[in-house]
């Protein structure tokens, strides 16, 4: 059955998405104009998780490195449901890097196998909680097995508005910002772009999950490393971070909610004082009314 949340009445589910702007000011406005206060507590919109620890957990247990990983996709789908109950827009999972590709070729095959078998096992309830999937990097790289059954469901899911699942898939934050600055050097060269126009906005709309995500609010990393490792360097800007010791493959609801909790404490300010943050605060509560 169809999940329903009230965040997805209250905020019209994903088709408000707005650019990060220019300057922290325009930032700041374009986000009170587009991010409605969820209705319990302050819920981000935008979750990434760099889901790390599943060799470590597997080789707590005396198993095979693999075994972790498979028990990590049982957590993938775990949160995956939690997110889309607690009415979060967008979540982001950093499922494989593009240094990845250098694991031991086993363990890489044994990586894109457990993609391949996620994507067709999930197909149904991603589709029936009115969840759409993108991808961001090079997903060109993927073998076959893993690029049919993705883009078959990327395009199944597309008209889909309640969350986004967006899978990281070869994906480094380097490459991704080089990328953008190729794109960029390209219009200048061909005359279409001034330099001079280049600042965070253009320089953003050249960044893939820019233009099909929300602002990153929280990025939590589990298994007690306390680094970005190439994940979204970009959008990390004004993100909040969670760290966990918590390994990948026995991380669950509460553990989510644990950081959802954390992070409803938080004071963000984009770089303005806390008393320009609080009368944004009320001036957000009631366009809210
Ligand atoms: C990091 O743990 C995790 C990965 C490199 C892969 C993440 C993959 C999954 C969670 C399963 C498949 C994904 C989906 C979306 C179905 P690690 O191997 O680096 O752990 P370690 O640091 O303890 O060795």
């Amino acid at each position: 059955m169809a999940l329903r949340t009230a965040g997805e009445v209250c905020r019209g589910g994903v088709a408000g998405m707005r650019r990060f702007p220019a300057s922290a000011r325009t930032w700041y406005l374009a986000r009170r104009m587009s991010s409605a206060p969820p209705p319990a507590g302050n819920l981000p919109r935008h979750v990434g998780i760099i889901m790390d620890g599943n060799g470590r957990w597997a080789n707590a247990q005396g198993l095979p490195r693999e075994v972790g990983h498979e028990r990590g996709a049982d957590s993938v789908r775990t949160v995956v449901r939690a997110a889309r109950k607690l009415g979060v827009d967008a979540l982001t999972l950093f499922a494989f890097s593009s240094q990845n590709w250098d694991r031991p070729p086993h363990e890489v095959y044994h990586l894109m196998a457990l993609l391949r078998r996620y994507l067709i096992e999930e197909r149904g309830e991603i589709l029936d909680n009115d969840i759409r999937l993108v991808t961001v990097g090079e997903t060109d790289r993927l073998p076959s097995s893993v690029r049919e059954p993705m883009m078959e469901l990327i395009e199944a899911s597309s008209e889909n508005s309640s969350m986004v699942l967006c899978l990281a898939l070869s994906y480094g934050g380097r490459e991704m910002i080089t990328d953008a600055a190729r794109q960029i050097c390209r219009a200048v060269s061909a005359g279409e772009l001034e330099i001079d126009a280049i600042d965070p906005e253009l320089f953003s709309s050249y960044i893939e999950s820019s233009r099909i995500l929300p602002p990153l609010d929280l990025l939590i990393r589990t298994s007690g490393e306390h680094r970005i490792s190439n994940f979204f360097l970009w959008e990390a800007a004004y993100a909040e971070f969670f760290f966990t010791e918590t390994l990948w493959p026995d991380f669950t609801r509460e553990h989510l909610l644990e950081a959802f909790e954390d992070y409803s404490r938080r004071e963000r300010r984009f770089g303005l004082t806390s008393g320009q943050a609080a009368v944004a605060a009320a001036a957000d509560a009631k366009e809210e009314e």
